[in-house]
């Protein structure tokens, strides 16, 4: 697509930014839906963020994504927030409808799909989920919706049983907070249907450190990592050796890509070709499934 006088454009906002795979991943899917839209990445300053969502308003932006370090502060410059990004307290994506900037969270319904592409179904099922940060509070929202048990476990105890204590009044349904330690680990994996790492134990440079020792694992467990670099972390090789099920990272931001392409576009995202420039991006840094790339 030819850029010209009536060409879009969305971004993603952030400081380090210049590693997002945003760019590449929304280009391949207007490319591919023939829309008028360019996506570029603005490395913006903390000092700069209500400037910069100024420029968004008065250029006519499309709609941006927001990453490290605004998801929070950002809200605060937006003429509305849906009920989710309220509620979680952070905003990823943002839509420019005719001048109003409306903020929206995308992590956690990204997490619920990715699940659910690969067969994964949460009725009735019990999430044991690692991590009580920004990114594990927006799965906590939207996983309380839709599993039958929540237990959030995390290094600082005190914010996983916050978090619990808001979600069961909020959802009525039943979610436990507690600490990350191996004794509640262990007791709470015996009766887990799913397991989502949302700490960053597992990340690059720590490729070798998993949250969860490997004798804990068992076949009839669902594990998802929301780390992608590496590709697949020690507990995704972990899980694939003792037969589990596994979901990558790259997963669940494929599919919190593909819901705010959904909100800027209300054209159902083409969501392989969006993760093949994902992968190949990811190789381009090095980031690959060793003996698949
Ligand atoms: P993100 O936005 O990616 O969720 P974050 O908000 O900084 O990042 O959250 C990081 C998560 O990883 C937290 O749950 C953190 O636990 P604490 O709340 O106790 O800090 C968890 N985490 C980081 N390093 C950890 C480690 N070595 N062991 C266990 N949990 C860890």
């Amino acid at each position: 697509m030819a850029i010209n006088g009536k060409t879009r454009v969305c971004a993603v906002i952030g400081d380090p930014v210049e590693h997002s795979l945003s760019p590449v991943m929304h280009n391949a899917a207007f490319q591919k839906l023939g829309l008028n839209i360019v996506y570029v990445a603005f490395n913006v300053t903390r000092n700069g963020l209500k400037d910069a969502i100024s420029g968004a308003r008065s250029l006519g932006l499309r709609g941006l994504n927001v990453t490290m370090p605004h998801k929070k502060a950002v809200m605060s410059y937006l003429d509305e927030t849906d009920s989710t990004a309220e509620a979680i307290g952070a905003v990823n994506t943002i839509l420019n409808n005719q001048g109003t900037l409306i903020g929206y969270n995308t992590d956690g319904k990204g997490a619920m799909i990715a699940l659910q592409e690969n067969g994964i179904y949460p009725e009735e099922k019990k999430m044991l989920l690692l991590g009580a940060g920004g990114a594990a509070k927006a799965i906590a929202f939207q996983a309380a919706q839709e599993v039958e048990e929540l237990v959030i476990l995390n290094r600082t105890s005190e914010k996983a049983t916050k978090l619990a204590e808001l979600l069961c009044k909020k959802f009525g349904k039943k979610v436990k907070g507690g600490a990350l330690s191996a004794e509640v680990l262990k007791e709470e994996l015996k009766t887990a249907d799913i397991l989502v790492n949302a700490t960053s134990v597992g990340m690059n440079p720590d490729v070798n450190m998993s949250p969860v020792p490997l004798d804990l694992l068992r076949r009839d467990l669902c594990v998802m990592d929301i780390i992608y670099n590496p590709l697949e972390t020690k507990l995704v090789k972990d899980a694939k050796a003792v037969g589990a099920k596994v979901v990558l990272g790259l997963e669940m931001l494929l599919y919190q890509g593909a819901v705010a392409f959904e909100i800027w576009t209300n054209c159902p995202a083409p969501v392989d070709v969006m993760k093949k420039a994902a992968l190949n991006k990811l190789a381009e840094q090095g980031v690959t499934v060793e003996g698949k790339s």
